[in-house]
């Protein structure tokens, strides 16, 4: 989208996500599924990540696929992230559980 088009709206970027020096589940995902290589489009499938789980919290591989389609990833085949993105739906149930 284009930064005009984020005028008057609240915009959450990566940082926002958890305090400093913290790890929220996605991102703790993303590392345990090694969901990233060099990292240039790991912010932005994170993103997509909280934004889809916070509608579906148990989305389906389909649905995780309809998700990420708008991000592009050259390094890893989409398969680990695909995977990532379980794992935080996974955790994410787990600790709605505590
Ligand atoms: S990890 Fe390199 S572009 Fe996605």
């Amino acid at each position: 989208m284009l930064a005009v088009q984020a005028d008057n709206t609240e915009v959450t970027t990566l940082e926002g996500l958890t305090g400093l020096g913290e790890l929220s589940v996605i991102q703790e995902a993303f590392m345990e599924e090694y969901g990233f290589q060099c990292g240039f489009c790991t912010p932005g499938m994170i993103l997509v990540t909280k934004a889809l789980l916070d509608e579906n919290p148990n989305p389906t591989v389909d649905e995780i696929e309809q998700a990420l389609e708008g991000n592009l990833c050259r390094c890893t085949g989409y398969e680990q992230i695909i995977e990532s993105v379980l794992r935080a739906a996974d955790l994410g149930r787990k600790q709605r559980a505590r």
